[in-house]
């Protein structure tokens, strides 16, 4: 067993925050939370007495917290090295100019390697323990990304991107044909869960046709069938902008939503990145077929020139996480995810609807509090990759971080004034700094500490 004592702040239900001052968690061997004890419990004694003879027992002092591990549902690996690059252009010239020839390079699996171990470590260092990952075409470098993931100990949910249509990718970097990429598909799902056998917090293959303009129907339709067949984690783009949403139209007289559920694709465990331009048929899809979505703030406001209506898709009951979108988002933190999230949904509320076909001005109570954010970075992310995470409660997994207000290279403070839990929570989710995640903890296990 392993003990761990502080105050918790977590989310049990989406945008409900709950606080446990000075809670002890109980970890079994395997990583998972046998019990949470705050100190008005029959047990908490007894347990702090256990807790004190272990080699085992991680006590929290003033000032830290434990919050859950952050999951990131929307992170193109390949696109790393150019974070912040580009970012002053369209989607589609950004696509063809700049993001193809750089995916183009992981043919080259040394490459690979260099990019994923240092993007694995920045991504753990900001407390993101689970992401869901798009690689790129190649096989083995997206192998490699796996194998990386499993080894630093993060909970890696990787895809070996599909892109084989010859008018909508480039010559010098698609799959050489559907059934090429299909046949690469499955080898990836095999290796990749033959590879989980020995990785306790778990790898996961996952189906990724890039969007639906990069792929034949012949593609759509084998890996819609391999989801069927193989019951893993689908992932891919919709409706992210105007240009996506209409040329899906145009190619197949449905909208995205319909042509994704049609080749099977939409399963309860397929995560969206973006999906703008959903309408609520669209919404009701994602529910009846369990499809969650991965909410992309950052990018969002760049390449979608939008702001999800996140406030609306919760009202009606759609599953949702956050993602970075590396590199589309240009940074590798959800903390700052978390921030643009409420930025852009007060934006939706007080400026101006572009997903209406006649703009107007501002949509009434579209704005989330940033407790609502913090939801969707944990408890969203886990329920949308229907995995026990993202909560400190029995039963689920011990992914957690550790935060500290008193880093001495960022000491967050309220001066006395703001003293109370829920400020404290607050002036951390927009305050902290990397310096002030002292501990990151995954399944149980310390994957990066600082001292
Ligand atoms: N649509 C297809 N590919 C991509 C990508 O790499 N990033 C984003 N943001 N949108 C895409
Ligand atoms: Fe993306």
């Amino acid at each position: 067993m392993k003990y761990f004592k502080g105050s918790i702040f977590h989310t049990p239900t989406h945008g409900e925050l709950v606080y446990i001052e000075d809670a002890l968690i109980v970890v079994n061997e395997t990583g998972e939370i046998q019990a949470v004890y705050q100190p008005t419990d029959a047990e908490y004694q007894a347990t702090l007495a256990e807790a004190q003879e272990s080699d085992n027992f991680l006590c929290l002092g003033k000032g830290q917290y434990f919050l859950p591990g952050f999951v990131d549902l929307h992170v193109h690996a390949p696109q790393w090295p150019q974070a912040g690059v580009a970012l002053d252009e369209p989607l589609n010239h950004w696509l063809d100019e700049c993001t193809f020839p750089l995916e183009a390079k992981y043919g080259d699996v040394t490459f690979a390697e260099t990019v994923y171990q240092d993007l694995v470590d920045h991504l753990l260092a900001r407390g993101t323990t689970t992401v869901l990952y798009f690689a790129t075409a190649h096989l083995e470098a997206s192998l490699a990304l796996a194998k990386i993931c499993g080894e630093k100990g993060q909970r890696g949910l990787v895809g070996k991107v599909v892109m084989d249509h010859p008018e909508m990718t480039p010559s010098y970097y698609r799959d050489d044909s559907a059934a090429s990429a299909l046949a690469d598909t499955e080898t990836f799902i095999r290796e990749v869960q033959k590879m989980a056998e020995h990785v306790p917090q778990g790898v996961y293959p996952v189906i990724t046709p890039r969007f639906v303009p990069s792929c034949t129907d012949e593609s759509l339709a084998g890996l819609g069938e391999l989801a069927r067949q193989y019951d893993v984690h689908v992932q891919s783009h919709c409706s992210e902008g105007q240009w996506a949403h209409d040329h899906v139209i145009e190619r197949f007289g449905k909208r995205d939503t319909e042509v994704l559920r049609d080749f099977g694709l939409l399963t309860d465990k397929s995560v969206m990145a973006h999906c703008n331009f959903i309408d609520e048929h669209d919404g009701d899809i994602f529910i009846e077929t369990g499809t969650a979505v991965a909410h992309c703030p950052i990018s969002n406001a760049y390449f979608a020139n939008g702001a999800l209506p996140v406030k609306r898709l919760k009202a009606q009951g759609v599953e949702m996480g956050l993602g970075t979108d590396i590199s589309g988002g240009f940074s590798p933190s959800l903390w700052d995810n978390i921030k643009q999230a409420v930025i852009s949904s007060r934006m939706l509320e007080d400026g101006v609807d572009v997903t209406l076909p006649q703009p107007i001005r501002g949509v009434a109570s579209s704005r989330i509090s940033v407790v609502e954010a913090f939801s969707l970075a944990t408890q969203g992310g886990g329920e949308a990759l229907s995995l026990p995470i993202g909560v400190l409660a029995p039963g689920y997994i011990f992914d957690a971080q550790v935060l500290d207000m008193n880093a001495q290279a960022n000491q967050i403070t309220g001066y006395g004034v703001f003293n109370e839990p829920e400020a404290q929570l607050q002036k951390l989710l927009y305050l902290a700094t990397p310096e002030n995640i002292k501990q990151v903890w995954v399944q149980g296990q310390l994957v990066h500490h600082q001292s």
